[in-house]
């Protein structure tokens, strides 16, 4: 089962001339020379939780990041995004480039119902990034001594999240504020949590999941996961995790693909593939042929023709019909990770293939993951898939079992009636 959950929502309280902080997570592509923002999908499904409150009289001071320590160039200030939300809204929607500094709490004051205020990328601040969480680890109710809830929480009446993309992080955006003010949970947050619970707890049968990318150690926790709970009935390996298989079952995969894996460490998952294989009977699938790259083309090789001189690049074409096939047949689909090099014309066509099944299967289908959804977005229509989650991290911890600190925060808040 996935972590226990209940979280008020949105309708339960009354936003009528009251000052609501509400978290987002609009993180956003960004085009690495200009930082303009290249794609606004997080953006518009914030939208519905705005919309909401400020059509029911709230005052909104909106907090949301861009960028992390890691992607250090993307902690940008947000008028862009401010700028996108207010068209998507068709009302203004402010800007300061200040977070709860005098400035920022002198613009919260001046809200009137109806309006809103987008304050600066909260990741400016340290108290907020991933390597402060990680070397100061903070409980909720001891980051009310942190700036950021010192400064906003006496300005506010209600805390709204609508952040499930940013639920695996324990920084105070995300989980004190709950501990002083009531709070409620944005719709996208339930949607999101909803089609994972529907796809860890009570999925349609048969359920399959396609676990491809590079992403090798989330593929394999969720993996995992789903095969210990049964969530699973099928896993489709493709991508790096198809090879890391056929690597378990003894393949010789050449030279250049040994040096790819070892290259990144990813040999590590060798032995752990051989343990599910044995495991888990009859639950995994693995690719009979691989597309290998020679002299930059595809040449199509079947697993008993092994090994390749390069890479493998691509899911062969047989694998991609007999995956096909599986997700026609299924109750349910979910897919993370790409199987192949999709922006490559020559190593597009398995990825093209399984995106055109999960586009015409009848299966409750959901797709997450940045990787993943750009490379849906490029062979189908978004709109065939029954839910495309806007997460990345969030959502693989989700699938594999570890507790979000985001929903931790909401369920005690609606245990204490906060
Ligand atoms: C994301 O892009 O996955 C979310 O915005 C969270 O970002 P983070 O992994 O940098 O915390």
């Amino acid at each position: 089962m996935s972590q226990r959950l209940h979280m008020r929502p949105l309708e339960e309280l009354n936003y009528a001339d009251k000052r609501v902080l509400v978290r987002v997570d609009i993180n956003s592509p960004l085009d690495p020379k200009t930082h303009r923002i290249l794609n606004t999908n997080r953006i518009e499904k914030s939208v519905p939780t705005l919309s909401h409150l400020l059509d029911n009289g709230a005052a909104l001071g909106i907090l949301a990041h861009q960028g992390d320590t890691l992607n250090y160039r993307d902690l940008v200030p947000l008028e862009e995004h401010a700028g996108v939300l207010s068209g998507l809204l068709g009302r203004e929607v402010g800007y300061i480039d200040d977070v709860a500094g005098p400035a920022a709490v002198e613009a919260v004051k001046a809200l009137k119902p109806g309006q809103a205020l987008l304050l600066g990328n909260v990741r400016y601040l340290t108290e907020e990034v991933s390597s402060f969480e990680n070397a100061v680890t903070l409980k909720p109710s001891e980051m009310l001594d942190c700036y950021l809830v010192r400064r906003l929480a006496p300005l506010f009446d209600i805390y709204v999240n609508d952040a499930f993309a940013a639920a695996h992080r324990n920084a105070p955006s995300m989980v004190a504020f709950q501990e002083v003010l009531p709070s409620a949970a944005g719709r996208l947050l339930f949607d999101e949590v909803a089609a994972l619970r529907k796809v860890m707890d009570a999925p349609a049968r048969p359920a399959v999941f396609l676990l491809g990318g590079l992403k090798i150690s989330d593929a394999f926790s969720m993996m995992l996961k789903v095969l210990e709970t049964g969530a699973a009935d099928t896993i489709l390996t493709c991508g790096v995790t198809g090879i890391i298989m056929l690597m378990a079952q003894g393949a010789d995969v050449g030279e250049a693909m040994r040096t790819f894996i070892s290259d990144r460490s990813l040999d590590v998952f060798v032995e752990p593939a051989r343990t599910y294989l044995r495991d888990y009977p009859g639950r995994i699938e693995v690719p009979s042929d691989l597309a290998c790259q020679v002299d930059g083309g595809r040449v199509e090789m079947s697993v008993a023709a092994l090994p390749g001189t390069d890479i493998y690049p691509d899911i062969g074409r047989d694998t991609a019909e007999r995956y096909a096939r599986i997700i026609a047949a299924a109750g349910t689909v979910f897919v993370n990770g790409p199987p192949g090099v999709y922006e490559d014309e020559a190593f597009a066509c398995g990825t093209k293939r399984l995106f055109e099944a999960l586009r015409d299967t009848d299966a409750y289908t959901v797709v997450g993951g940045g990787d993943s959804v750009s490379a849906a977005a490029r062979f189908i229509d978004l709109k065939d898939l029954d839910y495309v989650c806007t997460a990345g991290g969030a959502m693989v911890r989700f699938l594999s079992g570890i507790e979000l600190p985001l929903l931790t925060a909401m369920q005690k808040a609606f245990e204490n009636n906060i």
